[in-house]
């Protein structure tokens, strides 16, 4: 006899009491795959539509290394099927502590490594380890997610409001009167969802900032602010935008630096959930506790695969210039696109594409009244119109975190083919051309 498990939830539901705790009520979906699904349900009926919403990649059109997809077969068929050691493969903690030495100069310890299921993990540890209950988690808005962690951290988030004019970033001046009362500052560089990267000298000026607070801190044994710099996207930069990192600025940052990253972006590999990070020792054996009780740890094989590729690049062929040009012509062909509506008179206008997979583009519509005499009073309309009247689906800075009303949307280039580009901008000037 099978058990009809569906109606038994069924009966039991309307008249049970809850079960979640009370407190899970104020726990929140992410916002982006809410969009997602309004996306999916008009493609479902048979709308077109140029989907630039999530910061995905469509395996299709931006597929994995193939190098990487090998050596997680070989790996499988060796048997490396059970449990990683909880804080990570050797071989791929090694293999990180190399990538940073070649590329960034950064001669970490094994000992610093921590490696995730994805950078989420560590980003989720790094808070809750490093916070107690109540405390003040600075991050810029708009920014990816940080408001969640704080919140599960139990820890209270401190957003400060950027402007495009420093191209979405805090400054120090922003955050130095946050940080006597602060245990944790977010950077996340080049940044979701403006694409922009912080600038060498606000780095510099931040670094300063947090090891003058921490300076005051150790003389009265308190407990130190940490930066957690998100680097996800670094090794995703263009033109003569540079990733920096606070630990090449000011070394002696090391002891206050939770650095986060993953194969994630880079490699267009966000299924395969291999990320990691670099924290003092210390702080790092803490999260490492937390990530396994979770059962967070990457896949064996995909550690063990990501190790060859780090070790050895050149398994990676011209993958990584490829990728990046790819990404480059859709930003670059969106961002034209935007620039030449604007020179006509439009009212859109964007940031130039500096990294990621993301352009920071402005609506100046809201308040406006159409041709359709329908006005568009808030982000969320002017999303929901160019959804429907362009057909592109983005997502709004105020998902992001940022004030409502200001017209900034973020476009993502990850799922989109090099056809897309100039039907997308086609898309968007006839449907502005018929609304104004
Ligand atoms: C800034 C940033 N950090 C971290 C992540 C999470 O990466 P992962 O998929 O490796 O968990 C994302 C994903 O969108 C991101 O945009």
């Amino acid at each position: 006899m099978t058990i009809d498990v569906s109606a038994q939830y069924a009966a039991f539901k309307d008249t049970a009491p809850r079960a979640t705790a009370p407190a899970m009520d104020e726990m929140q979906g992410s916002d982006i795959l809410a969009i997602a699904a309004e996306v999916r349900a008009l493609r479902e009926q048979g709308r077109p539509v140029h989907n630039l919403t999530i910061g995905d990649f469509d395996p299709a059109v931006f597929p994995i290394p193939t190098a990487l997809s090998q050596r997680i077969h070989k790996a499988l068929d060796d048997g490396h099927t059970n449990y990683p050691p909880a804080v990570g493969v050797p071989e791929l903690r090694k293999a990180i502590t190399t990538l940073y030495r070649r590329e960034l100069g950064l001669d970490f310890p094994v000992d610093s490594v921590l490696v995730g299921s994805g950078a989420r993990p560590p980003l989720y540890a790094a808070v809750k380890c490093l916070c107690a209950d109540g405390d003040n988690v600075i991050y810029p808005v708009p920014s990816w997610n940080m408001n969640h962690y704080v919140w599960l951290a139990r820890g209270h988030g401190v957003p400060i409001v950027t402007s495009p004019e420093t191209g979405f970033m805090p400054t120090a001046a922003q955050l130095l009167p946050h940080l006597s009362t602060a245990r944790i500052v977010l950077i996340n560089s080049p940044q979701n969802p403006s694409g922009t990267l912080i600038t060498q000298d606000v780095l510099g000026e931040v670094c300063d900032a947090i090891l003058a607070e921490n300076a005051r801190r150790r003389a009265l044994h308190e407990r130190p602010l940490f930066l957690l710099y998100d680097a996800v996207y670094w090794q995703l930069t263009f033109g003569e935008s540079k990733h920096h990192t606070p630990i090449n600025l000011r070394p002696e940052m090391a002891p206050y630096t939770v650095m986060v990253d993953a194969i994630s972006k880079c490699w267009s590999a966000t299924g395969l959930r291999v990320g990691w990070c670099v924290a003092p020792p210390w702080v790092r054996d803490k999260m490492q506790q937390l990530i396994g009780h979770m059962g967070a740890w990457a896949g064996r094989a995909e550690q063990i695969a990501t190790a060859a590729l780090l070790e050895d690049p050149s398994l990676l062929g011209t993958y990584m210039v490829d990728f990046k040009q790819e990404i480059r012509f859709r930003l670059d062909g969106i961002q034209a696109g935007v620039e030449a509506m604007a020179r006509d008179g439009l009212p859109v206008s964007c940031l130039p594409a500096a990294g990621a997979i993301y352009l920071s583009v402005r609506f100046d519509l809201i308040g406006r009244t159409l041709a359709n005499g329908t006005t568009l009073r808030t982000d969320s309309d002017l999303r929901k119109w160019l959804l429907h009247e362009a057909g592109v689906a983005i997502v709004p800075f105020s998902s992001f975190g940022y004030p409502d009303g200001s017209g900034w949307v973020r476009m993502s280039v990850g799922s989109i083919t090099r056809d897309d580009v100039a039907k997308t901008v086609t898309a968007l000037r006839d449907a502005l051309g018929r609304a104004l």
